[in-house]
């Protein structure tokens, strides 16, 4: 294997001052990304391997939380690695792995869920939302979902998490655990910070920009998939709800023009100062059809890397078992001195 970064890591007691800042990042296999993940998440992750030492995992132990059909979950997890890798993630360079397939995550997450309580766990506001939403489910594994994603998080030592903001509270109450696990064993867990990334946080429905773009959308005119073909997405962004007056400009209460804005401004890499300009006296319709433009043009070669690496399952198996031996080195050691810690036999 070629030398990468991810090997600083590894080696980053032997060689202190060079420590590359870690980040690490995960995303559930719950379907194809949408438009919002893209730019919320993965299309950041991919920017910020040069500046970090990154890993980035699919969280199918997460995805377990809610009932899911066996062969779709596989499917999912497998085009979800696919995906990071055709969005630009290089396996060489970051470490890339499937959660399950490192142990110490599940070890890790049951030894933290006994420094985590139960009040705690009450008030995270994602459990309380899935549970009214899977009345019938509500299982010990959706109600200590924090607790593994502290695994996740700490196994690594991160010194970054990128993470939306559903996800702020968990990674808060990570640092909570951190404070209590370090004050009665010493410094054990490096304090995760969250990192806000500078643009296009937050990507709305287009079809009710008052509410997140979420791929679970009953009407499918809201997202745009990252497969979409081409002339799908210049379709929605053509049918995309705007308001009923006539300039482009970023403005509070245009929600529709300033989602869409902003949706330019990142795949572009243009102000909003600029696009005004570009679209004075021009009407939503030209407007959106550039948007449109710009995005099927953005995801044409997301969508092309992902069909070629659907195909070479040889090499999308190696990428994630090598991926996973990395990621067991590192995490097995962080696992090993917790252990020791607290009193187990290692
Ligand atoms: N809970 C995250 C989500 O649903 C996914 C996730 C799992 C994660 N473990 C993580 C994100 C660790 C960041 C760090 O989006």
């Amino acid at each position: 294997m070629p030398a990468c970064a991810g090997d600083d890591m590894e080696n980053n007691e032997t060689k202190k001052p060079e420590r590359k800042q870690v980040l690490l990042s995960g995303i559930q296999p719950t379907g194809v990304f949408t438009l919002g993940n893209y730019i919320g998440a993965v299309r950041n992750w991919q920017k910020m391997q040069d500046d970090f030492d990154c890993a980035y995992f699919i969280a199918d132990l997460h995805s377990l939380t809610v009932r899911q059909e066996p062969a779709e979950l596989r499917k999912h997890s497998k085009e979800a690695f696919a995906l990071l890798l055709a969005c630009g993630i290089d396996p060489e360079k970051s470490i890339v792995f499937i959660q399950s397939h490192v142990p110490a995550h599940a070890e890790l997450g049951w030894i933290l869920s006994c420094y985590t309580q139960f009040g705690e766990l009450s008030r995270m506001t994602q459990f309380k939302d899935k549970s009214q939403q899977h009345p019938e489910n509500i299982n010990a594994g959706l109600f200590d979902y924090p607790a593994l994603m502290a695994a996740d998080i700490l196994l690594y030592q991160p010194d970054y998490v990128p993470v939306g903001a559903d996800q702020k509270q968990h990674l808060e109450l990570t640092r909570t655990i951190v404070n209590r696990f370090n004050g009665l064993y010493g410094d054990v867990f490096r304090m995760p910070e969250p990192y806000i990334a500078k643009e296009g946080a937050k990507i709305m429905s287009l079809q009710d920009p008052a509410k997140k773009m979420s791929k679970s959308d009953t009407n499918t005119n809201a997202f745009i998939s990252i497969l979409d073909d081409p002339a799908v997405i210049r379709n929605k962004f053509k049918r995309a709800v705007t308001d009923s007056e006539t300039e482009v400009v970023f403005r509070e209460g245009k929600d529709g023009i300033n989602n869409l804005m902003t949706i330019y401004s990142v795949v572009t890499g243009r102000s909003f100062d600029d696009i005004e300009k570009e679209f004075a006296g021009r009407g939503y319709g030209d407007f959106k059809a550039a948007v449109g433009e710009a995005v099927a043009e953005e995801l044409s070669g997301v969508r092309t890397r992902f069909n070629d690496l659907m195909k070479d399952n040889a090499y999308l198996e190696e990428c994630y078992r090598s991926g996973a031996e990395r990621a067991a080195r590192i995490s097995q050691r962080t696992l090993n001195k917790v252990k020791k810690k607290i009193g187990l036999i290692v």
